[in-house]
């Protein structure tokens, strides 16, 4: 079932919005080669408290930590903990905050000091890959639409675009109806109408887009590549209005 969301319910989601944009901002003061990933973590849960909002990670489905900072090859869900950031990483910082009930949900890259060129170029296709994605979703498109504009852009490059994990709608739980694939065809899937609220959080890989669960991670969470190459993901909150899709998590 799809809920369109009242401008109150919006609202909310937009306050929520906020504190998950400054505890991101927050994690992007702290990167920097010898930080460690629980540091950050720490840091992001009690600004977030301290905010009056909720982390929504921390004990979600046995999850143990308030952001999932996954780094280099690892995709998505990457637990914090005594792993120390090095110079050339490329790392992804998630964080979704709950705000009188309401979630807003976002993650971006950060660079850790200088990386190689094709690093770079990966950390920023990723990004082109969620400006497209929301550029296409005009109200009254399809979540197709998006998957297809995404993966259009990736091919130019040789990635691999994920397709076993995707976004999703968001509102009073923190994954609703739709699924928003990030590959895909024209015109299939759900009608983008207003008031409805998603993220596009595409996950770009430089190797293959086959994904594995990494073997070493006792809570069998963290997503890996596999074939050791790097992963890029950037995501935001979205809500489709009339004129096309407002970023709820700036
Ligand atoms: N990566 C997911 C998303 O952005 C959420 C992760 S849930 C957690 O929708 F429990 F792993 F944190
Ligand atoms: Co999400
Ligand atoms: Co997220």
């Amino acid at each position: 079932m799809i809920t369109l969301k009242s401008s109150h319910e919006i609202e909310l989601m937009r306050r929520a919005g906020k504190i998950t944009a400054a505890a991101r901002a927050l994690a992007g003061e702290m990167v920097r080669p010898g930080v460690t990933t629980q540091e950050i973590d720490s840091a992001v849960e009690h600004f977030i408290r301290k905010q009056g909002a909720v982390p929504s990670f921390l004990h979600y489905n046995g999850y143990p930590a308030s952001a999932c900072i996954s780094v280099n090859d690892e995709i998505i869900h990457g637990i914090p903990g005594p792993r120390v950031l090095q110079e050339g990483d490329i790392v992804n910082v998630d964080m979704t905050t709950i705000v009188d009930g309401y979630y807003a949900d976002a993650s971006r890259m950060f660079i850790i000091g200088k990386t190689t060129p094709e690093k770079e170029q990966l950390v920023r296709v990723a990004k082109e890959c969620l400006e497209i994605g929301a550029e296409v979703a005009k109200p009254y498109s399809f979540v197709g639409d998006i998957g297809h504009a995404i993966e259009n852009h990736c091919k130019k490059y040789g990635y691999g675009v994920v397709r076993d994990l995707c976004g999703h709608g968001v509102g009073c739980e923190f994954h609703e109806e739709p699924e928003v694939l990030h590959y895909g065809h024209k015109g299939t899937g759900m009608l983008l109408v207003p008031g409805m609220v998603f993220t596009i959080e595409p996950m770009i890989n430089m190797g293959t887009w086959k994904v594995f669960i990494d073997a070493d991670d006792p809570y069998g969470w963290e997503v890996i590549t596999g074939d050791e190459k790097p992963s890029a993901q950037w995501e935001h909150t979205f809500v489709m209005t009339e004129h096309g899709v407002e970023v709820l998590t700036y």
